[in-house]
């Protein structure tokens, strides 16, 4: 569990399932995290429990005031395409990916919570921190900016038939 200002940040339990829902039910934030709708409710709740429900390196971003699940971040193990670049073959590092719910969003949530979690990997010595955006994102290139992550190098990737050119930064623990 990570605390900050106006954020916990904690794992998925089990009554999370519809908020997670709300989040990547979305096609906006479909579009722009990566991956495709859920062809139904059945196969969303499925990829929850598989996947999201006591992975710790999955959070829900909870308001602290009610515990209402506003979005999810996840300090996953390096993406494919990071963890193969010859200077990183021997560093230890994470790859960010946040996402939060319209309503919530400029409010300054990702970052406050993308920091947290940044500042927590580094702390148990993570020499590295990735994130990326699709080109064109303009709030996750901000939010990556405002984190500190610089430019690291750019590749595109096909997913569904849909191509997209993603732009990579990093952040060194120094
Ligand atoms: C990216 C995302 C997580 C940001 O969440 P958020 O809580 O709104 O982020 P913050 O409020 O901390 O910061 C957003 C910043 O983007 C800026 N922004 C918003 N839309 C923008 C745009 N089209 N172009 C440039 N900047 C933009 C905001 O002004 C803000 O910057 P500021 O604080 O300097 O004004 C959210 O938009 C989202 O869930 N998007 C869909 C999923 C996604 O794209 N995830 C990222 C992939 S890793």
């Amino acid at each position: 569990m990570i605390e900050t200002e106006r954020l916990i940040l904690r794992p998925f339990r089990e009554a999370d399932f519809p908020a997670w829902y709300a989040v990547f039910s979305d096609p906006e934030i479909i579009r722009t995290y990566g991956g495709g709708l859920y062809k139904d409710k059945a196969e969303a709740r499925d990829k929850f429990c598989a996947h999201a429900l006591g992975n710790e390196k999955k959070y829900a971003i909870t308001l602290k005031e009610n515990d209402r699940v506003i979005g999810e971040i996840n300090a996953a193990d390096p993406n494919p395409w990071v963890k193969v670049q010859p200077s990183l073959l021997d560093k230890r590092g994470v790859s960010l990916s946040f996402a939060v719910l319209p309503a919530f969003q400029g409010k300054g949530y990702a970052t406050e919570a993308a920091k947290a979690v940044m500042d927590f990997c580094f702390a148990r010595g993570d020499e590295y921190v990735n994130a990326g955006f699709f080109r064109g994102n303009g709030s996750s290139e901000a939010v990556q900016k405002k984190l500190g992550l610089a430019f690291f190098g750019e590749h595109t990737y096909t997913r569904g038939g849909v191509t997209v050119d993603v732009v990579e930064n990093i952040r060194w623990n120094t």
